[in-house]
């Protein structure tokens, strides 16, 4: 019963790329001798090692009758969604030791508001904000925004897989993308926000996400997310059309005091809340002149950066993810050996680029047939699944928004890059949407933004 007991039996909740990417990573671990993934999807299913139980993932009483009868020493949560529903709070009530935060504390990210409030007390610094439960205050305050010379984001408040956002480019697309949220919310509700709206800042986003508990936080490699649809940064957000990893513009030893400056002073206040978070904490930062600001928090591993973060992490996780649902993650950090709060990484780069579907973001089409798997492997990529599935003729056909992730690894991002390139270059479906420049203007953000330890407000 050492800081460093290794789970053997792994219950994985979630069917995505992110999940598909922690089985291969936690099956290959030493010590580990099996993944029930729950329900997993047919490419989780061929990684080695690995099992499938099918079943709702937002129903918590059907998550934790799976963790009981297949005997596993830790749940891992990988989707936002089930944490929401509460599933491990559930998993935390039947004694399963849970790697994955309570609804409570996963409201850092369902609620947008929520996170700025949490922040706000923190000292952390965001953009300037209000939440709004009623139309014609948050169009006013867009107005002030604007005429102070300000950009303006919108964002609908709870979750939305990454597309409830707007990034305007005039008061006008704020103005209509207000009117779409309450239209589509439908009556307003005294007091209960329903917008949150922002000034926009500018610089580049990168993607830090620590394993956390009361007791630490330890931050995986940075990872940088392209979150248009389009080459670069045009058409509307989606969930992440492909990642990076590591950042030329922000270091490790620069990563240390993120972790200090955004993810220690929530995590200290979220437990001040009576909601001690236990799991992966994700601060979406934009890197701007005036110094790092946080964009969002999330309650879980990041899709598609785990596909590039998991990769290059070169300690095992699985200890780390049990002992951080323990409460004793900084013992277990102290154990294996890292001082500090970084895990150490590969010195290789990996470059993730994601095939989405036909219709993606807006309304994804499924059906189409898939070619070219076999090539991509055969190229050395690593192919990640999210909405596919095999028919009953073993022909793997498009069933979602986010198709699937290949990834890259090379010496540095440009070979990473070239990597990725050619594994994907192979992969066909009728309607495939991709970007071709993910990570290639990374070399040319090497030094030319500040990254600062501080939080300047
Ligand atoms: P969020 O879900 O809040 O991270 O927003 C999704 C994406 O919208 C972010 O990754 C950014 O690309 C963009 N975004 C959100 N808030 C802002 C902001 N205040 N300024 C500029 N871009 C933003
Ligand atoms: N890639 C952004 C996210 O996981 O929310």
């Amino acid at each position: 019963m050492g800081p460093a007991r290794t789970p053997r039996r792994i219950l994985l909740v979630g069917g995505g790329g992110r999940e598909h990417a922690l089985a291969v990573r936690l099956a290959g671990e030493p010590g580990v001798v099996s993944i029930v993934a729950f329900p997993g999807s047919d490419g989780i299913a061929s990684v080695p090692g690995v099992s499938i139980v099918a079943g709702d993932p937002l129903d918590p009483a059907a998550v934790v009758a799976a963790a009981i009868t297949t005997r596993v020493d830790l749940a891992v949560i990988g989707p936002e969604a089930s944490l929401a529903a509460g599933v491990a709070d559930a998993l935390v009530a039947a004694g399963i030791p849970t790697f994955g935060p309570t609804a409570a504390a996963a409201r850092i990210e369902s609620s947008k508001a929520f996170c700025h409030a949490v922040a706000d007390a923190a000292g952390v610094r965001m953009a300037r904000s209000g939440a709004f439960a009623a139309l014609g205050a948050a169009a006013a305050f867009a107005a002030a925004l604007d005429a102070d010379g300000r950009g303006i984001v919108v964002k609908a408040d709870g979750l939305a897989a990454g597309k409830g956002v707007t990034v305007c480019d005039t008061l006008d697309e704020a103005t209509a993308a207000l009117d779409a949220i309450f239209r589509d919310a439908g009556r307003e509700t005294p007091g209960v926000p329903r917008v949150v709206v922002e000034e926009r800042l500018r610089g580049p986003e990168a993607s830090v996400i620590v394993l956390a508990d009361e007791t630490a936080a330890i931050a995986l490699p940075a990872a940088r997310d392209h979150k248009r649809l389009g080459d670069g940064d045009t058409g509307p957000n989606t969930g992440g059309m492909g990642a990076y990893s590591p950042l030329p513009d922000l270091p490790d030893a620069n990563v240390a005091g993120i972790v200090a400056s955004f993810h220690v002073p929530i995590l200290a206040e979220l437990a001040r809340l009576g909601a001690p978070f236990r799991g992966a904490l994700y601060a979406g930062l934009i890197l701007t002149a005036d110094g790092p600001a946080l964009l969002e928090c999330n309650a879980r591993f990041g899709d598609p950066e785990s596909q590039v973060i998991l990769p290059r992490c070169a300690a095992p996780l699985a200890p780390l993810l049990l002992a951080a649902a323990e409460g004793r993650l900084a013992a277990a950090a102290a154990e294996a050996g890292f001082a500090g709060r970084l895990l150490p990484s590969t010195p290789e780069a990996a470059v993730g680029i994601v095939l989405a579907a036909a219709g993606y973001p807006a309304a994804p089409r499924s059906g189409a047939a898939i070619t070219g798997l076999a090539e991509a492997d055969a190229q050395g990529g690593l192919v990640f699944h999210a909405g596919t599935a095999r028919d009953a003729g073993g022909t793997w056909r498009v069933r979602g928004g986010r198709v699937l992730t290949v990834v890259g690894l090379g010496a540095d991002l440009a070979a990473a890059r070239v990597a990725a390139e050619r594994a994907v270059d192979g992969i066909d479906f009728d309607g495939l949407q991709r970007r071709h420049d993910i990570a290639a203007a990374a070399p040319a953000l090497r030094g030319v933004v500040p990254v600062t330890a501080g939080t300047p407000r």
